[in-house]
């Protein structure tokens, strides 16, 4: 019914733009609305859904962010690139950790988390008829960032580093324009598949030779497990002469409600990304810049442990679901399993309603892969943010659930085979 004062009118039409209709259907909609109605009916469900960390920031870091809350100097509108010694205290972590050399003045900016800053890039970077090359299974926000600049996406399969270093160079030799942007995130999620620093080395040299910018996502840059380091893009030779990289405290550190993320790396765009954040913010809570000061600073320790807590949880997950006879390869970092479906299972259902089966019938919610993109089809991500004894009980509940399921199978009567002809 129409809420006019005036009938004389026709509806009136709320016309969204076509940069947010052309977006991507979202396609854990119906797994979250059915997490959703069972959490409200009281079930107990065990979420290996979102990479949400459940565990707390250190304590020195939510002290120091209580103690700046009351200085009265804090509340007024902050740098919207990040205050100057934040920015610092990333150009010092990136020299101790990855030896790359940054100027805090140009070559960082501060990020209300590295999603915001990464679309936000996008934005300065991209227009229509515009390419981005993009690592496939894809994180939703790295297709979503380019369309919402009204650019197009070709996605190439991330699982073989060597193909898909040579898929790059086949799209570069063959699209007209060229792409104009590369993405890469490793460790990646969903899949999990990491690269050596030689990896970068080999992008920076295709990057040189074809010209695309590089936006490279470093968010589990902190989390990985049994001594492997995660190499950063800018350690490689060169890299900042074509590209960015973008870090997160949400993951590692604990700090994802916080928001806070960084961009550094190449400063031209870097700069337009400023210019961008210039427009849409006015910077981050200085409070919370502050803290994160003290967290980059003084809880490296901290960090280190936490990837421990989640090396356990990885242990526990992917035995599990060894025992119950999947083919598992645990992960090297990130806080992710990329599982395979049993065969068996793959070819009698899609994966987003084998995802629904378990979260209906299991009370246990996963990621279905397909939720990111066609190259995810037969997987679910589940994540480690519950601890070891409910990823034990989470796998108890999906094996209880598929031999119902299976028993449900067996006694169906068997379909009625058409005569031969
Ligand atoms: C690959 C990847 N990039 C970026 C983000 C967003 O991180 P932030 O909290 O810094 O916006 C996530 C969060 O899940 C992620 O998985």
């Amino acid at each position: 019914m129409s809420n006019s004062p005036d009938d004389a009118y026709p509806p009136f039409k709320v016309q969204i733009a076509e940069r947010v209709t052309r977006l991507p259907p979202y396609l854990f909609g119906r797994i979250n609305g059915m997490l959703h109605n069972k959490r409200r009916a009281g079930d107990d469900v065990i979420d290996l859904g979102m990479g949400n960390p459940s565990d707390p920031p250190h304590q020195s870091v939510i002290d120091k962010l209580a103690e700046a809350a009351q200085d009265e100097g804090n509340h007024g509108y902050s740098k919207n690139i990040g205050i100057v010694n934040l920015r610092r205290e990333v150009a010092s972590k990136y020299f101790r950790k990855y030896g790359a050399r940054l100027d805090p003045e140009s070559e960082v900016i501060v990020c209300l988390g590295s999603k915001e800053g990464f679309s936000h890039m996008c934005l300065a970077l991209m227009g229509p008829g515009d390419t981005a090359i993009v690592p496939a299974p894809y994180f939703p926000i790295h297709v979503y960032s380019v369309a919402l600049a009204s650019a197009n996406v070709i996605s190439l399969e991330v699982a073989n580093s060597e193909k898909f270093l040579a898929n790059i160079a086949y799209t570069c030799e063959h699209l007209y324009p060229k792409p104009k942007l590369l993405v890469l995130n490793y460790p990646h999620n969903p899949s999990s598949v990491v690269v050596e620093q030689w990896f970068f080395d080999e992008v920076v040299k295709l990057a040189r030779k074809y010209g695309f910018m590089v936006l490279s996502d470093f968010a589990y840059a902190d989390v990985a497990y049994d001594g492997y380091q995660p190499p950063s893009f800018l350690a490689s030779k060169g890299a900042i002469d074509v590209g960015v990289e973008f870090t997160t405290m949400s993951k590692g550190y604990n700090m994802a409600g916080w928001r806070v993320g960084y961009c550094c790396g190449n400063a031209e765009m870097i700069r337009a990304l400023g210019t961008i954040k210039g427009y849409y913010d006015y910077g981050m809570f200085q409070a919370i810049q502050i803290a994160a000061i003290v967290a980059l600073r003084n809880t490296d320790t901290a960090v280190e442990e936490q990837s421990k807590i989640y090396q356990g949880r990885r242990n526990a997950l992917c035995e599990g679901l060894s025992r119950l006879g999947w083919n598992i390869t645990p992960p090297k970092a990130g806080m992710f399993v990329w599982a395979p479906i049993p065969d068996l299972w793959r070819q009698r259902m899609s994966t987003m309603d084998f995802g629904m089966m378990l979260l209906e019938k299991g009370n246990v919610a996963v990621s279905p892969g397909s939720g990111f993109g066609p190259a995810g089809e037969g997987y679910l991500r589940m994540s480690l943010v519950e601890n070891e004894e409910r990823l034990k009980q989470a796998v108890r509940q999906i094996k209880n659930c598929l031999r119902d399921a299976e028993a449900n199978y067996s006694t169906k009567p068997a379909a009625v085979q058409p005569a031969a002809t």
